[in-house]
């Protein structure tokens, strides 16, 4: 054996329990794989054809590298597919979506309540004179009502774009501006561990240099109720009392955009990933009812926000086209106690769990006590996403949550796939520390900077070959972009930004980013947002930031300051700036960690190189500083 076998931890691998199979449907991975590999389309038309389209379409796709249609020519509405498709069938009185708010609030939507509730917000939204391709921005907490405005813009054939209601004043101004949104539809507050967070003046913040925006619908839910400015702000519940019960569905063109979902950039403002209506409601189908084995009886529960990809695609879009129950909850993981998850899941009999690996290195770190006073049960099916799943997270979530009978999904995606890209799709053996495999209909790399592969083992970027039907479509008002994602290596693959290794068996490890995308507990934070942010506040000249490893978070951020002339650094100004951060950009995005300092190492075209930054934060040799500036 080698030393380098011999350093290595033994793998471990996990292998799903038989019944697991036949009980959830499941087709076996190889057997689908291969029937993709053997005609792509004819796969993608299978799974297209359990859908409803007004017209059929002429070809599955065209594909213009790096531009691909999906189901050209075809005409559908995706709502019709989430609605009609169920209400029209047995499913009429089926839960949609039970949602349970702190204190023990709870709100069921059959699937006919939310039928009757997103076309009465859609005749309310044509009332005010959206029309089809109108851009919609939705701010809302996790309720049922962001649920209906996404299906009411959906409805009608406009495109919205979702803010979470977590972000601060200027994010939320550079996501209205950069949609050129011409409706806001906000909540006058949001619920978090027992208090209420104020959105309005957030919203009303946000709007001062909004020249798009014509009115704002207002859903009220606090007493005395906020007062509404006359015409421009609207009522929520008065607009819908008003409007007509019957809303017929918009014909979209498959291609046509049904939303646009911001992301942190490399540089500059965030990127708005368009969605185009075929192939995104067929890939996000085709995932819920074959990755996440969605099924008749299950209670689903996605503890994603709906204002990330995560919420929109398995959140919402995907256990909706399938038919399934959604349980939708506003509680954070740790409020009342650390039990309150673990207790949703018995009182609401969940089956399959979808969550992020900082939760579960949270509860892991809390201690079992928690999980253990309740019955788990009914769990048959745990996932996650955001980050890797580090193997100690992994066996804590097997073993307490899933009872080591529950198979383990970690898949890997991104806003801009739409969809799950690679996991150990049910069935294929579970390797902790490994997402898994490219799932049938992918077709997933591990290559070098020219785009070739690497050996098994060795680091690589990973790629991705050949065009999938929910690829996001462009980047809004910035083709240019979006042509950049397709160009890596010289065989223009579309490139993941992401690095990782591939071994024997064709599993995928993850390794974090190539580029300076900071994933903080999952979520995607742009070091460039978070300098401009600090360079905003009158005290600085410079900043930089950085991801620093952190074994709850996944990674914390770091930022350098260099402070105008005669500023003096004091720790009330550190309060001060992480403050500024927070009420721009919002929690996230704050520094946990602020160093003044008096330089920063810079390229000699002056780019920071955050590279040398990190490799100091963390005591590593900063590699080749050739082309450092002294
Ligand atoms: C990271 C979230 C490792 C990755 C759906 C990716 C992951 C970025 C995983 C996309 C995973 C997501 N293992 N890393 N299972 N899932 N990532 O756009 O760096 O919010 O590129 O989409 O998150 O984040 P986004």
């Amino acid at each position: 054996m080698s030393e380098e076998e011999l350093k290595k931890p033994e793998q471990i691998v996990h292998y799903p329990d038989p019944s697991f199979q036949e009980s959830a449907l499941i087709h076996d991975y190889n057997e689908l794989y291969h029937e993709f590999e053997k005609d792509p389309d004819a796969f993608w038309r299978r799974i297209a054809s359990d859908l409803l389209w007004f017209k059929q379409w002429d070809n599955i796709k065209v594909w213009n590298h790096p531009y691909a249609q999906w189901f050209t020519g075809a005409d559908l509405n995706i709502t019709y597919n989430c609605l009609e498709r169920h209400v029209n069938n047995d499913r009429r009185n089926k839960v949609a979506i039970f949602w349970a708010g702190e204190n023990g609030k709870e709100r069921i939507l059959t699937y006919y309540q939310l039928y009757k509730d997103v076309m009465r917000l859609g005749n309310a939204l044509k009332s005010l004179g959206v029309e089809k391709g109108d851009r919609v921005c939705i701010y809302l907490p996790g309720i049922p009502e962001l649920v209906v405005s996404m299906l009411a813009c959906a409805r009608i054939g406009a495109v919205h774009t979702v803010v979470f209601a977590g972000y601060g004043s200027k994010a939320l101004n550079e996501r209205i501006t950069g949609a050129g949104a011409k409706i806001v539809i906000t909540a006058d507050a949001s619920v978090r561990r027992g208090g209420s967070i104020p959105l309005k003046p957030v919203v009303e913040e946000a709007l001062i240099h909004a020249p798009t925006v014509e009115r704002v619908i207002i859903l009220r839910t606090q007493e005395p109720k906020v007062s509404l400015l006359d015409e421009f702000e609207l009522d929520y519940e008065d607009l819908i009392s008003q409007a007509d019960r019957y809303c017929e569905p918009a014909h979209v063109d498959s291609e046509d955009p049904l939303f646009i979902l911001y992301t942190s950039g490399t540089t500059g403002p965030p990127k708005g990933i368009v969605h185009a209506a075929g192939g995104y409601m067929v890939g996000a189908y085709y995932t819920t009812k074959y990755v996440l084995t969605l099924r008749e009886n299950d209670v689903y529960w996605c503890t994603a926000d709906p204002g990330w990809i995560t919420g929109h695609t398995y959140g919402i879009y995907g256990p909706l086209l399938v038919g399934g129950t959604i349980f939708l909850s506003e509680y954070t993981p740790d409020y009342p106690d650390p039990g309150i998850w673990w207790k949703l899941i018995e009182d609401y009999g969940i089956t399959i769990f979808y969550t992020a690996p900082t939760a579960i290195r949270m509860f892991m770190r809390i201690g079992e006590e928690w999980p253990n006073k309740y019955d788990l049960s009914t769990l048959r099916l745990l996932g996650s996403v955001g980050e890797p799943l580090n193997p100690e997270a992994f066996e804590w979530f097997y073993k307490y949550i899933g009872k080591e009978k529950c198979p383990i999904l970690d898949t890997w995606w991104q806003t801009e796939t739409g969809m799950h890209m690679v996991t150990t799709m049910v069935g294929l053996p579970m390797k902790p520390g490994y997402a898994g495999k490219p799932i049938p209909g992918v077709v997933a790399t591990v290559v070098d900077d020219d785009g070739d592969p690497v050996p098994t083992g060795a680091t690589g970027f990973l790629a991705i070959k050949e065009p999938w039907p929910s690829m996001m479509k462009t980047v809004y008002q910035n083709d240019e972009r979006y042509q950049q994602y397709w160009n890596f290596g010289k065989y223009g693959y579309y490139s993941t930004n992401d690095l990782a290794v591939m071994d024997e068996d064709g599993y995928i490890m993850l390794l974090g980013r190539s580029d300076d995308i900071i994933i903080v507990a999952g979520h995607n934070v742009g070091t460039a947002e978070i300098e401009s942010a600090l360079v905003s506040h009158s005290a600085v000249a410079e900043a930089a930031a950085i991801g620093k490893p952190d074994p709850l978070k996944g990674n914390i951020i770091k930022a350098f300051v260099i402070l105008r002339n005669g500023i003096v650094p004091t720790p009330k100004l550190i309060h001060d700036l992480r403050y500024h951060v927070r009420i721009i950009l919002g929690p996230i995005s704050v520094p946990a960690e602020l160093d003044f300092v008096d330089n920063l190492p810079k390229t000699r075209s002056g780019k920071i190189m955050r590279r040398v930054l990190r490799a100091k934060e963390m005591g590593m040799d900063p590699g080749d500083v050739s082309t450092l500036d002294d």
